[in-house]
């Protein structure tokens, strides 16, 4: 069933789970994302980011995902990840996303308040709940996110800003990274902890590619009832792709994408397996 994203996370942050978020930017990785959701009895967030709108038909895509989480037995809800522009913002809103984040951690803890409030206010009205970011992650190895500049989330400012925005679930940045990380993953979960002990709402990992599987349970442990994954699953599809071409001679797209979905299906497996705590 098409779902609400807070009522997802709602639940998980009572049942001490996570819910993944599987960035997505074609039917087959929609679909993919859908299936093994079902077959593992899991909810699951269809994330869009603001930087695939140049070629998505984001009004298009979202009435596929909508009639598609329709027939599904599990609660399938839409997501705009990353949006800065507000115009994107009430795009989504405009076309039935379950769920918007703005990304407001660019901008100091004062303007970001300030423009989260706008965008809470507007998205409220539409009934449609609001993520937002302070801190910033760093860019990894195989991400196409923007580059952040890598600042742990202050639990002080935190408590402020959901104070202040009324934001429906904040996104942390406890040293994750966008993409696989090039050393050691330094992960804060004392900060995390802290961070916890002062904001109520439900609290999201962004960067969930790569990041070791023990701190990822611990991190639901202490809060984060939502996981965000893009790269890990884009490198098996990408990397079977590049086998499938070496080793055929004659292919025919229609094959070329039922297989590039197969290759995505176990990685987004592991992932929910791994947040669901199965
Ligand atoms: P990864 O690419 O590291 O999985 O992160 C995805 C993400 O956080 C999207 O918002």
């Amino acid at each position: 069933m098409f779902a609400d994203t807070k009522d997802i996370l709602v639940n998980a942050q009572r049942g001490k789970y996570g819910a993944a978020a599987f960035n997505v930017y074609s039917l087959e990785t929609v679909q993919a994302a859908i299936k093994v959701a079902e077959m593992e009895n899991q909810p699951v967030i269809i994330a869009l980011g603001e930087r695939y709108f140049p070629t998505v038909d984001v009004e298009g895509f979202s009435a596929m995902v909508r009639a598609m989480a329709e027939k599904a037995s599990i609660p399938v809800s839409l997501h705009l990840d990353h949006a800065y522009e507000k115009e994107s913002i009430i795009r989504a809103i405009r076309c039935g996303f379950s769920s918007v984040m703005f990304d407001g951690s660019a901008y100091d803890l004062e303007q970001n308040m300030r423009l989260t409030k706008e965008i809470v206010d507007i998205a409220h009205m539409a009934g449609v709940s609001v993520e937002a970011e302070i801190g910033s992650l760093a860019r990894g190895a195989f991400s196409d996110e923007e580059e952040g500049n890598g600042t742990l989330t202050d639990p002080t400012s935190a408590k402020e800003f959901v104070a202040e925005t009324g934001v429906d679930f904040l996104a942390a940045a406890i040293g994750t990274v966008h993409g696989m990380y090039k050393g050691e993953p330094k992960i804060d979960l004392d900060l995390l902890e802290r961070i916890r002990q002062v904001v109520d709402v439900p609290l999201v990992l962004h960067g969930g590619s790569g990041t070791p599987d023990e701190i990822v349970r611990q991190a639901i442990q202490s809060g984060i009832c939502k996981i965000n994954v893009n790269t890990e699953v884009s490198m098996a599809a990408v990397s079977h792709l590049q086998t499938y071409f070496e080793t055929r001679e004659m292919v025919h797209l229609s094959t070329v994408m039922a297989d590039m979905q197969q290759s995505m299906e176990p990685v987004m497996t592991k992932f929910i397996k791994l947040f669901s705590g199965k």
